[in-house]
């Protein structure tokens, strides 16, 4: 298995994202170790949704997916986390071929690697380290064979990203797919905003805590300073954006000191963390189409909370 390694820059960030205003930190820096145990703890929450409602409708839609993509595919997946997903995908289409798993964090990316090339011998397994958010090439050996290609792209990470972002993003993915290259995408659907608002601040804290280890994040690599407790997580349904917004306002005033530089916080100050924007089928088939792919087939589960969107680029 040969890997390529990326930069993570989270010190860099933060100090720019902490300079400008309104601030923000990425949300790509959620997700180091603590993170990501935190979000597969958000991910079994009766508040968040998407991730059960998304594995019920990869399982019910295997089957036809399979018969639209074909045998011997070659799997492409941009940001991996535990491969759960992936899993269902390759075991429903028929003879897949190679799966390609790109992912910033390396330990867990080779780790699940690992474990997809014992439960699929037949598929070839590639590990590849980089930050899917940027322009990103394919070692020339990683896409051997020449079945048809599937991006996987699930969990409406898409959603992380602006609109003109998530197409830039699909332009790119189109390029590294090839012509006729297909993209399989979980979007989440504009809904209720009482669900939506519930599934981004839960009950028992467990996605204010994913949020506030930002902090946490920043106190432990960066010698930062950050009483992280006093940070307020604030979660809410923007419905002329649509989007959800996640932000951490400071309780109080305060001074914070991270790698030598001094940063300052009223009582009220914000930091943009993350954004959830949610489409409905059809704005997302116009995204889509911006980004350079057709939509082949849409499925949505029977309480319209998830959409799975097959995409085929046109190459233009
Ligand atoms: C990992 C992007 C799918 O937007 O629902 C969950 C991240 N943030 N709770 C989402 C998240 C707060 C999640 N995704």
């Amino acid at each position: 298995m040969n890997t390529v390694q990326g930069s993570d820059g989270f010190r860099e960030a933060v100090l720019a994202g902490l300079s400008v205003r309104p601030r923000a930190i990425p949300c790509k820096y959620l997700y180091d170790a603590e993170g990501s145990a935190l979000f597969d703890r958000i991910t079994e929450l009766d508040e968040y949704y998407p991730t059960r409602t998304e594995i019920a409708l990869l399982a019910a839609s295997g089957g036809a997916i399979a018969e639209r993509v074909g045998p011997g595919a070659r799997v492409v997946e941009f940001g991996c986390g535990s491969m759960r997903k992936t899993r269902l995908l390759l075991a429903a289409l028929s003879g897949p071929s190679a799966y390609v798993a790109i992912d910033v964090a390396r330990e867990p990316l080779l780790l699940g690697a690992r474990r997809m090339a014992a439960l699929f011998p037949d598929v070839a397994v590639v590990p590849l380290v980089a930050d899917f958010t940027r322009p990103l090439a394919l070692p020339p050996d990683a896409m051997g064979g020449d079945g048809p290609v599937l991006g996987f792209f699930p969990g409406s990470t898409i959603g992380n990203m602006r609109p003109d972002e998530a197409r830039a993003f699909l332009r790119r993915a189109g390029r590294v797919l090839g012509p006729g290259g297909r993209m399989l995408v979980g979007v989440d659907l504009i809904k209720d905003p009482r669900l939506l608002d519930a599934a981004y601040d839960d009950a028992q804290g467990v996605t204010a805590a994913f949020i506030r280890n930002l902090l946490v994040r920043a106190n432990r690599e960066l010698g930062a300073d950050f009483d992280p407790a006093t940070f307020d997580h604030r979660a809410w349904w923007n419905a002329r954006e649509g989007r959800v917004e996640i932000h951490l306002v400071a309780g109080r005033r305060q001074r914070v000191e991270i790698a030598g530089h001094r940063f300052a916080f009223r009582r009220g100050d914000v930091i943009h963390v993350e954004d959830c924007y949610k489409y409905s089928p059809e704005q997302f088939c116009w995204l889509a189409r911006l980004g350079g792919f057709e939509s082949e087939a849409v499925w949505i589960d029977p309480d319209c909370l998830f959409s799975l969107h097959l995409l085929v680029s046109t190459g233009c």
